[in-house]
């Protein structure tokens, strides 16, 4: 049944609870993303029942999708990546942060790809009931619960269009540490391909991006470092972000992080890292960052910290620069104090700690 009159309904079809799953605690091995909780929330949207579906909660199942769906053919497919945090005062409060920035990116991703955006009050209250719902595997402080929105497009048949009708999940699975090594992170400086052109869709977080970078990021695990840098698509020249995260330069009390360009994804971390950072009287700078230059400064120590940041990473000090055979040490490969330092307001805030200033913390409501 359509949504109408501008009421949000979302049907729950929950497990019984001796059904339910224990979730996992703190002190367990929890790799990043690969454990889901006991529920899903699943929401389609079909012009001929007029648009969006009521959101519905069920147990979490594979899905059945015809061979011919557009989504596995033509890559009609965009999701986001955000996290539900448990007060960290202990008021059992549950914050979501800036949630409407994700909310937006997801609809302006699923336009870049010829989908129907899913409303942003829609997927608002659809991550906050499923939050709400699987509220027992938030893991505490400095754990959390992530939370992967996820469009694809379910129409059949294999002539190549835009799919007509969509469908709408989202998967939240608790999560701890993204990297295995919490001391910093070797990034591989990648040549060969690139991640996005002007005009093309890498401020769009598709799939279709992850998939064609990942014969770099083979490269980059071969080598022995966690993620790809990459450079711009036209000169091979500026940085532009790494695999999973925006990526920042430390000088001294300078901070510079590429501009966004088009063809860099704006992280959401990213933008609050620039507030926070002017906050704290660092001078912030969005501009257009050389590779040789910067290779050269961390020679001469100039530059003093390098550090990425995004949802699932936070802020993840790199302490290594791999470049062809080379591999440059960055801060004696140790983590920085303006890393740490904004580390710390970030986390502080995401956890409920001190003033929000900016009014980004959301706290979960369900209906
Ligand atoms: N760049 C890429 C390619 C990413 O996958 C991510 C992670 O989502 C980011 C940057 C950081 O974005 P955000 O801070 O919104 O998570
Ligand atoms: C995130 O940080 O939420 C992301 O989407 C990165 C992803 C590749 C794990």
């Amino acid at each position: 049944m359509p949504q109408s009159n501008g009421q949000l309904r979302v049907l729950k079809n929950l497990l019984p609870r001796h059904k339910r799953k224990n979730p996992p605690s703190l002190q367990d091995e929890i790799p990043f993303g690969r454990t889901q909780t006991d529920h899903m929330l699943v929401c389609d949207y079909i012009p001929q029942k007029g648009g969006w579906q009521t959101p519905e909660i069920i147990p979490y199942a594979n899905f059945e999708l015809s061979p011919d769906s557009v989504v596995f053919h033509y890559g009609q497919e965009v999701f986001e990546g955000m996290k539900a945090y448990r007060n960290a005062q202990g008021n059992g409060e549950i914050l979501l942060f800036r949630p409407e920035q994700n909310a937006r990116r997801f609809a302006n991703s699923a336009v870049r790809l010829g989908m129907q955006p899913v409303p942003e009050e829609l997927f608002l209250r659809c991550v906050q009931e499923l939050v709400s719902v699987e509220q027992d595997w938030i893991l505490p402080n400095p754990g959390s619960l992530y939370i992967r929105p996820t469009l694809i497009g379910m129409d059949t048949g294999v002539s190549y269009r835009a799919s007509l009708a969509y469908r709408f999940f989202i998967i939240v699975s608790p999560a701890k540490n993204y990297y295995k090594r919490e001391t910093g992170v070797s990034v591989f400086i990648e040549r060969e391909h690139v991640r996005a052109v002007p005009g093309g869709c890498g401020e769009a977080k598709c799939g279709g991006n992850y998939a064609a970078a990942l014969p770099a990021l083979q490269r980059a695990r071969a080598a022995g470092a966690e993620q790809v840098l990459w450079l711009d698509g036209l000169k091979r020249t500026y940085v532009e972000e790494v695999g999973a995260m925006n990526i920042m330069f430390v000088y001294d009390n300078v901070i510079r992080t590429p501009a966004l360009t088009g063809s860099i994804l704006p992280g959401i971390t990213r933008s609050s890292i620039i507030q926070l950072a002017r906050d704290l009287g660092y001078t912030m700078e969005e501009t257009r960052l050389d590779i040789s230059e910067v290779l050269q400064d961390i020679e001469s120590g100039k530059l003093t910290e390098v550090f990425g940041c995004g949802t699932a990473a936070v802020i993840s000090p790199v302490i290594e620069l791999v470049d062809g055979n080379k591999r440059i040490e960055i801060n004696g490969g140790a983590i920085g104090k303006v890393s740490m330092n904004l580390k710390k307001t970030l986390i502080d805030l995401q956890f409920g700690r001190g003033q929000d200033n900016h009014g980004w913390r959301l706290a979960v409501s369900a209906q």
